[in-house]
């Protein structure tokens, strides 16, 4: 009932644990799911198997994504992407949930589902209800050949190359950078003008550089912000907007491969319930580069601080106020906000494994999880 992969097929390349050696490449994984993806001239991204015509894109008035995990998570990013690029309705919807639903979708709903193995079998589930209701059904997936990629009417690839380590690291971020160009690609055939298509495209083009960046220099703030962590016994993610979603998937990556207790909320929900939690024991990490609504994000750190919690903050370089009010700064590059979330998840990446590895945990190979879940 469950794939395993196969160790001889990817090399470790000197790396101590797949997942560390999937979280250095994604600047090359990034530039892969991009490549030939972008067209300059006309200030758009252009996608080969989508097997829809300009017109028929254009009359889509919603869009629905199905998923699990951490493809979840990346359709929540493209959910925001999309209403700020191509101002067009889309819901999110766990594929187990929508697969048995009798969800309304009408002919100008589009549906895409996103799986990196394109074997999980709710999402194959999700698929399948869609495609029988008549609706042209689309996947966003990475393993070529896969029953998902196979039964989709049209799709994009994600062309990362095979994700061993469990948790997922690289396609959530090949996920993110595709979806990001879709939304390049619906917001050209509607509103986005040449000028804003261009500096978004251009945004996306210069993000492998930055990571590459990032990566170079951070791991030693990440150690420390781990030491802090590891006896812990639960943690908060917060982010707002575009890394709600980010937030969240730094949770996920903290409890599948440390089984620390954590969990994801937009930052301003905090004071609907989770600010009861935080007391000395429990930190927080603020996904929090500088964006339109960075000064009420200062004041929520601050609620924090007051209540003595830990403060682990991913920032924009620079951003004196929040590393002044942080235990532990974590810098990325000050890029647009549209290609945030590809910087901001990876620091969170780093920081579940370091945190699992002075745990002593099974970095690869966590407990109870399987890289593909073929059974319901
Ligand atoms: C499993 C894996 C997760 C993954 C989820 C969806 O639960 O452990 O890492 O995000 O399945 O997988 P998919 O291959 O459909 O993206």
């Amino acid at each position: 009932d469950r794939i395993d992969w196969k160790p001889d097929a990817v090399e470790l390349g000197g790396h101590a644990h797949y997942m560390l050696k999937e979280i250095r490449e994604q600047p090359e994984t990034i530039h892969d799911a991009c490549r030939g993806r972008f067209r300059r001239a006309e200030a758009t991204a252009q996608f080969g198997g989508l097997n829809m015509t300009p017109r028929q894109l254009r009359r889509v008035r919603r869009i629905v994504f199905a998923a699990c995990g951490t493809s979840w998570h990346a359709a929540m990013v493209g959910e925001y992407l999309i209403e700020r690029l191509a101002h067009l309705p889309v819901e999110v919807e766990y594929a187990s949930e929508f697969r048995y639903r009798n969800a309304p979708l009408d002919d100008r709903t589009l549906v895409f589902v996103l799986s990196q193995s394109g074997e999980t079998a709710d999402t194959l589930g999700a698929l399948r209800e869609s495609k029988r209701q008549g609706h042209p059904t689309l996947a966003i997936v990475n393993t070529v050949g896969s029953t998902i990629a196979r039964e989709a009417t049209g799709g994009i690839f994600l062309h990362c190359g095979p994700e061993v380590g469990v948790a997922s690291t690289k396609a959530f971020t090949a996920q993110v950078a595709v979806l990001t160009l879709l939304a390049i690609h619906l917001g050209r055939l509607r509103h986005l003008s040449f000028t804003d298509g261009l500096a978004a495209i251009e945004a996306v083009e210069a993000i492998p550089q930055a990571l590459g960046e990032v990566l170079a220099k951070i791991e030693p703030a990440i150690l420390k912000a781990a030491q802090r962590l590891a006896q812990t016994k639960s943690v908060l993610y917060l982010g707002r907007d575009l890394h709600f979603p980010v937030a969240l998937e730094g949770a996920l990556k903290l409890k599948e491969i440390s089984y620390i207790h954590a969990e994801g909320y937009p930052t301003a929900e905090m004071k609907h319930g989770p600010i009861a939690l935080v007391d000395r024991e429990t930190p927080c990490v603020f996904v929090a580069p500088r964006g339109a609504l960075h000064a009420k994000t200062l004041s929520n750190v601050e609620e924090v601080r007051a209540r003595h919690g830990t403060i682990i903050s991913v920032g924009t370089e620079g951003d004196e106020s929040l590393e002044a009010i942080s235990d532990i700064f974590l810098p990325i590059p000050d890029v647009p906000e549209i290609v945030q979330p590809l910087l901001a998840v990876v620091p969170l990446q780093l920081l579940a494994y370091h945190v699992a590895l002075l745990r002593g945990c099974d970095i690869d190979k966590p407990r109870n999880l399987a890289k593909s879940v073929t059974v319901e």
